[in-house]
């Protein structure tokens, strides 16, 4: 029996079959294959790929070995879970990423926990801390994601700014923001947030904070250097654990394997996903025993540890030892870089509506404002300006409204690089030049 109607489009098929209508989408992007950083669409356009599936598909589209390894595991395979029965790639990939993820108590203490996506990944390890100080309390920030669903998503400041109710004991504190300072002086935001942070944890009641290194979805913020050490060193004062949660910058987008490295702390627990999984459903929190062996931290699900995605796994894994990509990512990162900044200082009719050109790595914002002075964010406009990218050929998401994100593959060109960041430019000034309609994006809801 067929389904569907072969002449139908995907995106025609897509909207009658498939369910959401929150659907992130900001174009009518359906694409039948890709390779690398290159998407190609139903007509065989090929497209310049910026997001990298919003970092999933970390290292490339189809990466040869990746998807070699895939193949093998389902050879024979060990059956689909290791939830009563446990099998070699499972047990390999834990320990591979024991040894590439540094921990605060001795390896025989340690343990990871296998799972699908960022989100259980988060809320397994909220559990754990919750289970493990036997405390209720979590601080997390505002602007902040870790989950689509369940306590990592009532913990996450973007959806409870949306309206999902917060967890009762969460404690959404500002993301130490430069360009935005919540205090109005850039210099100032650290510590401010530290004093917040302190003044929670003073109560005694705060299981574990948990941080994004790179605030993503809220902007692609950086925070400044000592944050990340401020919250290391308050959560030792007051029997807190630190959870990291490097499920979008982790495994080299920042240049580092640890985006938490850039200030010097080891966390308590480090989540992972996207990336990870090579384009699979795969994810992981590494934490010490104490946390993860918690009944309650259990995630419970069917195919956790399926051989395929733990064979992806370790096949991204290699990849990131070997380094090749990860020492791609500075190059490309600072190319990308100093093109949008070079584009920004122009006369062109875009220009001047970048306001902030800013991340690490390969992990970059480009945040659209009215005017350079006032700063106001310009929403329509980046709508407008990603709209026009597609159709000249990138294929870039926005975050919070007005930054356009750009996390392509970490193994992207430098001819790719290039010519993407022309595109960006010329869909920046077409957009400001009102060569996209307000009917054009009217489908589109993003965000
Ligand atoms: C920092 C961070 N953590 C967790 C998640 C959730 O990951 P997933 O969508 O795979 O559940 C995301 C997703 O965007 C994320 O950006």
């Amino acid at each position: 029996m067929t389904t569907g109607t072969a002449d139908a489009g995907l995106l025609a098929r897509d909207a009658r079959v498939i369910a959401g209508v929150e659907k992130l989408r900001f174009f009518p992007l359906a694409v039948v294959s890709g390779s690398g950083h290159t998407l190609v669409e139903e007509d065989g356009r090929e497209l310049i790929d910026l997001s990298a599936s919003w970092t999933a598909s970390g290292f490339g589209h189809g990466e040869p070995t990746i998807a070699a390894a895939v193949a093998c595991a389902m050879v024979d395979a060990p059956g689909a879970s290791i939830l009563s029965a446990t099998h070699p790639e499972a047990v390999a990939l834990a320990e591979e990423l024991l040894a590439l993820v540094p921990g605060r108590v001795p390896d025989d203490e340690r343990r990871v926990y296998l799972g699908h996506a960022g989100t259980d990944a988060n809320d397994v390890a909220i559990r754990g801390c919750r289970h493990a100080t036997g405390r209720p309390g979590i601080i997390a920030f505002e602007n902040g994601y870790h989950g689509g669903i369940g306590t990592a998503q009532r913990v996450s400041g973007v959806h409870v700014a949306c309206g999902v109710p917060a967890d009762p004991d969460v404690v959404l504190l500002p993301y130490p923001d430069v360009y935005r300072p919540h205090t109005g002086d850039a210099a100032t935001v650290v510590d401010d947030v530290l004093a917040r942070v302190e003044a929670e944890l003073v109560r005694g009641t705060t299981a574990a904070i948990i941080v994004e290194p790179v605030q993503s979805d809220g902007g692609v913020i950086v925070p400044p250097d000592g944050f990340l050490a401020g919250l290391r060193r308050l959560c030792d004062a007051h029997d807190a654990r630190l959870i990291v949660d490097e499920v979008k910058v982790g495994l080299g987008r920042t240049g580092r394997t640890h985006a938490f490295s850039y200030d010097g702390i080891v966390p308590d627990v480090v989540t992972l996903g996207k990336a990870l999984g090579g384009g699979l459903p795969l994810s992981a929190a590494v934490g010490p025993a104490d946390v993860l062996d918690a009944p309650i931290a259990s995630a419970l699900m069917t195919t956790t540890g399926n051989p395929a995605s733990c064979a992806a796994g370790r096949a991204v894994l290699e990849i990131v030892r070997t380094g090749d990509a990860v020492a791609n990512v500075s190059d490309r990162g600072a190319q990308l870089r100093a093109l949008l900044e070079r584009y920004a200082v122009t006369e062109r009719p875009g220009a001047r509506h970048v306001g902030d050109v800013r991340g690490r790595g390969l992990s970059l914002g480009v945040e659209l404002v009215g005017d350079r002075e006032s700063r106001h964010p310009a929403s329509d406009l980046t709508a407008k300006a990603v709209y026009r990218a597609w159709e000249l050929g990138v294929v870039a998401y926005p975050v919070r409204g007005n930054v356009i994100e750009l996390t392509p593959p970490l193994t992207i060109t430098a001819d790719a690089v290039d010519a993407a960041a022309e595109i960006l430019a010329r869909a920046i000034d077409d957009a400001a030049t009102g060569v996209v309609t307000d009917e054009r994006i009217a489908p589109f809801h993003g965000w």
